[in-house]
């Protein structure tokens, strides 16, 4: 398609695909044409704010099927709940092989999965439809990430060798809409929503920009998940009435930390710490990054941007998340960030995959990685329960899911 627009359609019309069409305007040679959601009026208004930014005039669709054989879509972003993931890439697999449409690539948002056979179905699904496949870790895309690890490679690791350590974390006060706190639903608690992300993106600083991701082998992994706030009894009540959801009986972690080993091509060790947690309570979202290496160090932190305001107790503003993403407040001393959709990275991304698919070529941030960090937090998720160290063996893991995801975990056991 070298030369051509790329038509791109939105499954999904909720908080995430929002951020893809802010981010939008700085894309280039693509349009959002199609926007599929199962409610008419949410696809409808977003498609008119796609309109309203000069991104597209997006066609409303309410049957996928309708959409994915529109002409004009050659590529599909996966921006609907876990839980629907394989059905969708059936149904994308499926219009594609029959060959209505005009299809070429899918991009979908993390987590790729909830668990590692649902990534590896989608995977052959998709590969077996021809499809190139992106995936959507915008972390990995974040301006300050990508800067960061470049000038910590270039100067840092060549004058002093190569980083060690890793940090990243990523931590709010509690997702948005009801199905994130179902986590039979879902998939999980925190730990699948968003150390997804603080996985993949300390693995991301650590490998050679030179000889590519696979030089790094991730070889142990240890991990504790727990409930600190959303079990409370006062917690519990406050999401009854605002989700209807019962934590009572079907709780989820709202804190989970994990180190991962992993070992170069040279023999070092390197490792990464990610911590994130659904209790946290700052101005709003806030992601942290470290690296480490002999003689250099690299930090971020997205609560500390260049602007900030200040609203005395006298100006009453309504609650909002105008400011920052996940905002906690609305008055004093607030971090703003000018363009959340630039600092997380949704833009670059998508600038990136839509590139990618116009070449023809498979991005480099793919469903193999997504499936590697299932893998991971899958592992994650059983050393928690075992309570144990273990080695990164995908076999482990090949059929497992975590007590969390059949309704079945206990919040007290982990950690006594
Ligand atoms: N990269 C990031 O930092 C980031 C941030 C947020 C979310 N995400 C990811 O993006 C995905 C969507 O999350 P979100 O926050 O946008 O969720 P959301 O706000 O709840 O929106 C979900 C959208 O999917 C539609 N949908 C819901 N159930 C569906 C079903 N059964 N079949 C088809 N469509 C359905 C919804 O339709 P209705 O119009 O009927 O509600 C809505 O348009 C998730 O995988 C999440 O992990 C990523």
């Amino acid at each position: 398609m070298e030369g051509k627009r790329l038509g791109v359609a939105f499954v999904g019309a909720g908080f995430a695909a929002r951020f893809h069409v802010r981010g939008w305007v700085g894309v280039r040679n693509a349009d959002i044409v199609a926007i599929y959601s199962r409610t008419e009026k949410r696809a409808r208004e977003l498609a008119a704010y796609a309109e309203s930014l000069g991104v597209g005039k997006p066609k409303v669709y309410t049957d996928i099927h309708d959409m994915l054989s529109d002409p004009n879509v050659n590529a599909v972003w996966i921006l609907a709940p876990n839980y629907v993931r394989v059905d969708i890439v059936r149904a994308i697999a499926e219009e594609a092989e029959q060959g209505r449409g005009n299809l070429v690539g899918v991009a979908c948002e993390k987590p790729l999965a909830r668990n590692v056979k649902e990534a590896r179905e989608m995977i052959r699904l998709v590969e077996k439809a021809g499809l190139l496949h992106g995936y959507l870790e915008n972390q990995v895309f974040m301006p300050s990430v990508m800067r960061g690890k470049e000038v910590v490679w270039k100067y840092g690791a060549k004058y002093s060798g190569r980083p060690y350590l890793a940090r990243a974390a990523e931590e709010h006060g509690g997702p948005h809409a009801s199905w994130f706190w179902r986590p039979t639903l879902s998939g999980g608690g925190v730990l699948l929503d968003m150390m997804c992300h603080s996985l993949e993106a300390s693995r991301y600083m650590l490998w050679d920009p030179e000889k590519g991701k696979d030089s790094i082998k991730p070889r142990r992994i240890w991990a504790d998940v727990a409930s600190l706030k959303w079990t409370r009894r006062e917690y519990i009540e406050r999401l009854k009435q605002a989700y209807g959801v019962d934590y009572s009986t079907e709780p989820a972690e709202d804190y989970a930390t994990a180190v991962v080993v992993y070992e170069d091509e040279e023999g070092n060790i390197l490792l990464t710490e990610t911590h994130t947690s659904w209790s946290f309570i700052g101005a709003g979202l806030r992601l942290t990054f470290e690296v480490l290496g002999p003689e250099y160090s690299l930090w971020i932190n997205t609560l500390q941007p260049e602007l900030f305001t200040f609203f005395s107790r006298n100006v009453k503003i309504p609650p909002s998340e105008e400011f920052v993403e996940k905002q906690n407040a609305d008055q004093g001393l607030m971090p703003v960030i000018p363009d959340e959709a630039v600092t997380y990275g949704y833009q670059a991304e998508d600038r990136y995959m839509v590139e990618a698919f116009l070449k023809g070529q498979q991005p480099d941030e793919n469903w193999h990685d997504g499936l590697l960090i299932v893998q991971l937090m899958m592992l994650a998720y059983m050393s928690a329960e075992k309570k144990q160290k273990l080695s990164f063996d995908p076999a482990l893991v090949e059929d497992y899911v975590p007590p969390v995801q059949k309704g079945a975990w206990n919040p007290k056991a982990p950690l006594l």
